[in-house]
């Protein structure tokens, strides 16, 4: 396929909007799936994602369609000729921008799907301007038509007044009942142009994505932006200049299509020989070993925002949680991992991860698709501490922060990033004072038409994992648009927070949180923790403390606890029933010195900031 006759694009949508379902019609419009025989929605195939109507990891599709371009009517055409069309999806949550970037930096072109009865939602416009700034064509798509409360016309009117899209570009589609869906090939092939690389180039690729197969080992998602790759070729990463050899290339058509080689403007998928898929990074350049190339703009290596240590619910099931954190890294190489061990967790692993929904899904998926029980800690940002005898140590996890009085700390820093929010008017107030109750510095605030503000905010990292993305789409009713880059270090009044229990701390509990917010952290822990600490046969005091200062006290008071009390008479198999019952309850409990924890109690932990 010469690139006049490739197209490249993604589709792009607010949750729930209907990006799976369409991107299904296309394959099936295509025959690149049978109609109905192939998987429901086989662009978005993990439990997790959808569950959570999020997609986390993009996967990629190559079709073919005949289309006689509108400029060649009339010319002596003896052939419909055939088009490629990559449809390339993209990861649907802020943590992954980057990956969403990466993804359209290898488009030209994308569909802009928004709900006609819902209209132009949050996302709808974080992701208009990531495809905005990426020079994408945007077409837009106005879906679910078939709803009884469907207004197209008033979406088309928001399409002009916030992305200045004209209303005749727009196409009204139902992907439930197949009403207007044959005008979407022709708009891409029409109205997105080809490729722009060039053939004649030595070898570059975008590489957009990659898992692990147990058969093949790492499969790599590659977009072609110069000259062409062969089976065989020897190929090198412009990052770490390690090099391999391309055992297999091919298309996705949906399944992996083996076709020795990708040209200029392809999208396909590369066998190379990678171990794991910590050798394939997400906007790396990979090109022939022989060649020396400019590699693509905007590669950045996965940073992580947030690390939290994850522990085996049971001390029994360490090997199982391993195995299970080595799998599942396997196909999610953004993640980092660590052994560490905590006094009152046993031996465990420290995560990092791309942000607090990354975390989330982690945890899910060990437990949904590897049965692991996991007791996850504070999620915590890389703080750089600095002591009293002048060393710095970047510190990760905050049992880790040296309490010894010889080693005082005198100075911290803490990461923060360049916050853009964008929001119907009426909602500044709120976020104005969400934003400062979270330390925000305001740096911009301006008005982009008579219904939206735009505001830039200065915010540490710290103040946006813990839960300030639900904050501030429920502030706002799910209208806020929230992206951030990151920012440099800032100079900070950290302290650490430290929990103990009947006098001893609690290393797994222990956080750093700022010096003006210490109280009221350390008076919110200790009340959900002695809600959810089962009352036991002893007194508990429950303490909040920062040094040897105590900042926050409860006692629970003891209780004697029996499951058999309810059991009249000797009805032996409901005893014995009850006791298993119990047996079970216990497997989820953690015993922290002598007192037992439930694992609902480490989960709650998370949510106070
Ligand atoms: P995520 O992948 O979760 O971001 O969502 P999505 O944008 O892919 O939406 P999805 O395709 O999963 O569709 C969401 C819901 O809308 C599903 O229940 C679909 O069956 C339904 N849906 C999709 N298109 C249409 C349509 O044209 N009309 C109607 N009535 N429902 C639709």
């Amino acid at each position: 396929y010469p690139t006049e006759r490739i197209r490249n694009f993604s589709i792009i949508a607010h949750i729930d909007h209907g990006k799976s379902t369409l991107a299904d019609r296309l394959l099936e419009l295509t025959g690149t799936i049978k109609r109905g025989k192939g998987q429901p929605q086989y662009l978005d195939k993990l439990q997790v994602e959808r569950e959570r109507g999020i997609t986390v990891k993009a996967q990629t599709a190559t079709m073919f369609h005949p289309h006689v371009l509108s400029s060649n009517h009339g010319t002596n055409q003896n052939d419909t000729p055939s088009f490629l069309l990559n449809l390339i999806d993209t990861p649907g949550h802020v943590d992954f921008s980057y990956e969403v970037s990466r993804s359209l930096a290898a488009c030209q072109g994308a569909l802009l799907v928004v709900d006609a009865a819902q209209g132009v939602q949050a996302q709808t416009v974080a992701n208009f301007y990531l495809a905005f700034e990426s020079n994408l064509t945007i077409i837009p798509v106005i879906n679910k038509i078939d709803q009884p409360t469907a207004d197209p016309d008033r979406v088309k009117a928001q399409l002009k007044s916030l992305f200045d899209l004209d209303p005749k570009d727009a196409l009204l589609t139902s992907a439930k009942t197949g009403q207007g869906l044959e005008y979407l090939i022709p708009a891409v092939i029409e109205r997105i142009p080809s490729p722009p690389g060039c053939c004649d180039m030595p070898l570059r690729m975008l590489l957009l994505d990659a898992y692990y197969d147990e058969y093949k080992g790492v499969i790599c998602h590659v977009a072609v932006v110069d000259g062409a790759l062969h089976k065989g070729d020897k190929i090198a990463s412009a990052s770490t200049g390690q090099t391999y050899e391309v055992f297999d290339v091919g298309i996705m058509h949906p399944e992996l299509t083996p076709t020795g080689v990708l040209f200029t403007g392809q999208v396909g998928f590369v066998v190379s020989g990678m171990r794991s898929t910590k050798e394939a990074r997400v906007g790396d350049t990979l090109h022939h070993a022989k060649s020396t190339v400019i590699p693509l703009p905007g590669f950045k290596p996965a940073k992580h925002m947030v690390f939290s240590g994850l522990y085996p619910a049971d001390g029994s099931d360490f090997d199982a949680l391993n195995h299970a954190i080595e799998r599942l890294t396997c196909n999610d190489a953004s993640v980092s991992v660590t052994k560490e061990t905590s006094t009152a967790l046993g031996i465990g692993f420290r995560c990092g991860f791309l942000g607090l929904l990354h975390m989330d899904v982690f945890h899910q998926r060990l437990e949904q698709e590897y049965g692991a029980r996991v007791i996850s800690t504070i999620p915590t940002v890389p703080y750089i501490f600095e002591y009293s005898d002048g060393s710095k140590v970047q510190v990760q996890n905050p049992a880790t922060l040296a309490s010894n009085p010889g080693k005082r700390v005198t100075a911290c820093w803490e990461p923060s990033v360049i916050a853009t929010i964008i929001i119907p008017s009426e909602y500044v107030g709120p976020v104005i004072t969400l934003c400062s109750e979270r330390r925000g510095e305001q740096l911009e605030y301006s008005f982009i038409d008579s219904q939206r503000a735009f505001m830039k905010y200065r915010l540490p990292l710290r103040e946006i994992v813990v839960d300030f993305y639900n904050e501030l789409k429920s502030i706002t009713s799910g209208y806020a648009t929230f992206d951030y880059e990151d920012d440099e270090y800032q100079k900070s009044d950290m302290v650490k927070l430290d929990i103990l229990l009947n006098g001893q701390p609690v290393d797994a509990m222990a956080t750093v949180v700022h010096n003006l917010k210490a109280q009221r952290v350390g008076r919110e822990l200790v009340e959900k923790l002695k809600k959810f600490i089962d009352r036991q046969m002893f007194e508990i005091t429950i303490q909040a403390a920062i040094g040897s200062k105590v900042i926050a006290r409860e006692t629970l008071s003891a209780m004697r606890k029996n499951v058999l009390a309810k059991c009249y008479g000797g009805d032996v198999t409901r005893k014995k029933k009850l006791l298993e019952k119990q047996k079970e309850g216990k497997k989820r409990m953690k015993r922290v010195g002598s007192v037992d924890i439930p694992q609902e109690a480490f989960h709650e932990l998370l949510k106070v900031s």
